[in-house]
């Protein structure tokens, strides 16, 4: 398997991106083919980077911002003119709409760029393509040691039973560089010995959970069970969940949570059932310039095939995609829906852990505007898994 193989076990987490043996050119897991075939694809040039975020190679808030920081990158290696640098800018951020973190990759890479000669830029902008990637790996295993004290605690209550925790699409290692954002928290409760028991709601319709998160689950060895999207009231009626973990595309400075869509209705039927309803973010998910996100983050309108037609394997293991529609039905697929703040229990971020709400927030924003973004992004040392 060309992807690394050190398990997380041992502090060295699986990658879903990283930069090939040139040193110039950087490599994916192509997510389209999961779970039936474990395949990469190499980014050579920025239309590759672009395309491999509008067809969701890469996907996933903070891989979307990783890959766009390397297509920056790459856009450098081409021509690293000022009109190359706008263009490359322009055509990455009209890639993907709903996560912020393609706007605070691109955000970072054009103030660092910006001011630099020309001849310098394509060497600084791999540099700094990579501490955004180094920064992702570790601030998910930052936030993932803050979401292991509120799944150790939860789980005292089960005495020695597992914990169930419901999530929704992938927000696992395969949407970021490594660990995941909800899924950290998981990873490590795995690794330090916590029963743990994963239900994840399959997300209708390119089905994240079914296909991904299921995936990387089963490679880390984590006991899990697919359920349907529509099984998430019963089951949390039922008592059958302890606590709800989510990631996010974009989260507003008050709180508001745009994620895959579904995640709204499984906040409101946690709230109805008295669970726990967490979202996991790094802090350059948050988008400090919006108040309101029902209003004001746009939601992605992907195509309707996504809707009408569904994949999977055969009988003789071949990937073929069928039609579940009547031919003539239209579709709508809107990929992404808000999670008013209300209805959140906390965020779990790099930072640390916070309540839901605007003062909660201020605390982990970063002083100084995007240069304190960028100061923000710089690697530090973090405490190890044991
Ligand atoms: O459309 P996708 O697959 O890019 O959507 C991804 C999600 O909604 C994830 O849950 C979100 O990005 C959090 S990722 C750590």
């Amino acid at each position: 398997m060309p992807e690394s193989t050190k398990s997380p076990q041992h502090g060295e987490p699986k990658r879903s991106l990283w930069l090939a043996k040139d040193r110039r050119s950087v490599v994916v897991l192509d997510q389209t083919r999961l779970p039936h075939r474990v395949a990469t694809v190499t980014l050579r040039t920025l239309q590759d980077a672009a395309r491999a975020i509008s067809d969701m190679i890469v996907r996933g808030a903070p891989l979307i911002g990783v890959t766009a920081a390397y297509g920056m990158a790459l856009a450098m290696a081409e021509d690293a003119s000022d009109a190359s640098l706008g263009r490359a800018y322009d055509v990455l951020i009209a890639t993907r709409p709903t996560a912020v973190n393609l706007r605070w990759a691109l955000d970072l890479m054009r103030a660092h760029l910006a001011p630099l000669p020309s001849a310098g830029r394509r060497d600084a902008a791999f540099l700094m393509a990579a501490e955004v990637a180094e920064e992702d790996v570790a601030c998910n295993h930052a936030l993932g040691l803050h979401g292991l004290n509120v799944l150790q605690r939860i789980a005292r209550r089960r005495k020695g039973e597992p914990l169930r925790v419901l999530t929704h699409c992938n927000a696992g290692r395969l949407a970021t560089v490594a660990w995941g954002t909800a899924t950290a928290p998981m990873y490590l409760a795995h690794d330090h010995g916590i029963p743990i028991h994963v239900l994840v709601s399959e997300t209708r319709p390119r089905n994240q959970g079914a296909s991904l998160t299921a995936w990387e689950l089963l490679d880390h060895g984590i006991p899990h069970t697919v359920v349907a999207d529509n099984s998430a009231g019963h089951l949390l009626q039922r008592g059958l969940v302890d606590v709800v973990i989510v990631g996010a595309d974009r989260v507003t400075r008050r709180g508001d949570v745009a994620n895959k869509v579904g995640t709204y209705l499984k906040a409101l039927a946690a709230r109805a059932h008295g669970v726990p309803f967490h979202v996991a973010l790094p802090t350059s998910t948050i988008d400090w310039t919006l108040e309101d996100g029902v209003r004001g983050i746009p939601i992605e309108q992907r195509s309707q095939r996504e809707v009408t037609h569904v994949a999977g394997t055969d009988a003789r293991g071949r990937v073929v995609e069928v039609r579940l529609t009547p031919e003539g039905s239209p579709a709508r697929n809107d990929a992404f829906d808000v999670t008013p703040f209300g209805l959140v229990t906390g965020f779990i971020t790099e930072r640390g852990l916070c309540p839901a709400t605007r003062e909660g927030l201020r605390r982990l924003q970063p002083r100084g505007g995007s240069a304190g973004l960028a100061r923000a992004a710089r690697p530090r040392k973090l405490p190890a898994t044991k």
